[in-house]
């Protein structure tokens, strides 16, 4: 590592936005457990957070989020609302968008080094796009082509072109990471389940998930690493929601998708190549994997239990 990458390594305090949320509480913790300062900002605080600065206000009003950067380093942006079922349209893509180029655009002009925002997978369109029929080709990857139906992919696909954006223009670093379905393993488990009733649903999003155990890994790595320009990237647990080998899948619902690289054994339908260059980032938690974190050769255990077909 050469001496510039440590000092910007050397990061002493974070802005968590969405601090309050199912991803931004774990990821508060983890940096706090780091060593790492952590400004905390939701539109509400059900329970009081760790972290030693806490705003309750709007991500995407300019005074709040002007004053929440103060002495901050990095930004984890988290704030949304995350499903088209949770607002109109026009106030959910509002209140995502505009908050998303606020905390951009903001950061850009306090000086922040990056900014780690959160996409998801449905920044491309199909996961909620029934009439998309399934992806253009698997494993699904950052070139995927987009066919967007409703409000929330498009406030995600939005939100990646205003990080892009924002990096041409001043050369602030930003990372959107694809987040596929992300959880607790519990509730992956009973996501899991749901899915067996209809796999074909799933199909559109490759069966994808991550443990929140390894969304917490990809932010913290973010966080942590130097690196420059704009990044768009898709992560996932190390095979998927289905406890069968993917190529059955794949030849069960997706008979007619063209299949780009070789899928063996369990292997994801998500390409996170980008992320293992970038951040060096791997997930290590299957859901069926019970005893804690795989190795990278590791293939996860075959599922014994009822959601074994
Ligand atoms: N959990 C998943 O399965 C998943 C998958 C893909 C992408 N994502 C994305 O990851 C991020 C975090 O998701 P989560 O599951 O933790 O969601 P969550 O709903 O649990 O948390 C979101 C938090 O953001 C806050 N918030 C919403 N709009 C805000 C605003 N304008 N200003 C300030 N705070 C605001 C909410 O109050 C909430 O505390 C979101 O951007 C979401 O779209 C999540």
């Amino acid at each position: 590592m050469t001496r510039s990458e440590a000092l910007d390594g050397d990061v002493r305090r974070v802005l968590v936005t969405g601090a309050d949320g199912k991803i931004g509480r774990a990821v508060v913790d983890a940096l706090l457990d780091d060593g790492i300062a952590v400004t905390a900002l939701s539109l509400a605080f059900d329970r009081p957070s760790p972290a030693d600065r806490v705003l309750t206000a709007d991500a995407a009003d300019p005074e709040a989020v002007s004053e929440a950067l103060r002495d901050v380093d990095v930004v984890v942006h988290l704030a949304a609302i995350p499903h088209p079922t949770l607002a109109e349209p026009f106030t959910g893509f509002r209140s995502n968008v505009s908050a998303t180029f606020n905390v951009l655009t903001r950061s850009a002009r306090h000086g922040v080094r990056r900014v780690v925002l959160a996409s998801s997978i449905n920044a491309f369109g199909v996961p909620m796009n029934a009439a998309a029929g399934a992806p253009a080709y698997f494993p699904i990857d950052e070139r995927i082509p987009t066919d967007i139906s409703d409000w929330y992919s498009l406030s995600k696909q939005c939100d990646e072109l205003s990080a892009a954006m924002i990096t041409r223009s001043t050369g602030m670093a930003t990372a959107a990471i694809r987040f596929p379905h992300t959880d607790s393993r519990d509730r992956l488990l009973a996501t899991a389940q749901s899915v067996l009733d209809d796999p074909a649903a799933s199909m559109r999003e490759g069966w994808s998930y991550l443990d929140l155990r390894d969304a917490v890994d990809v932010v913290r790595r973010a966080v942590r690493t130097p690196f420059g320009g704009s990044h768009v990237l898709h992560v996932s647990a190390p095979d998927t929601l289905v406890s069968r080998d993917t190529q059955e899948l794949l030849d069960e619902y997706a008979p007619a998708v063209p299949v780009n690289k070789a899928v063996t054994g369990r292997a994801p339908l998500i390409d996170s190549s980008v992320a293992r260059e970038l951040l060096g980032f791997t997930a290590r938690y299957s859901i069926w994997a019970p005893d804690g974190p795989i190795g990278d050769a590791a293939q996860p255990a075959r599922l014994t239990g009822t959601s074994a077909r």
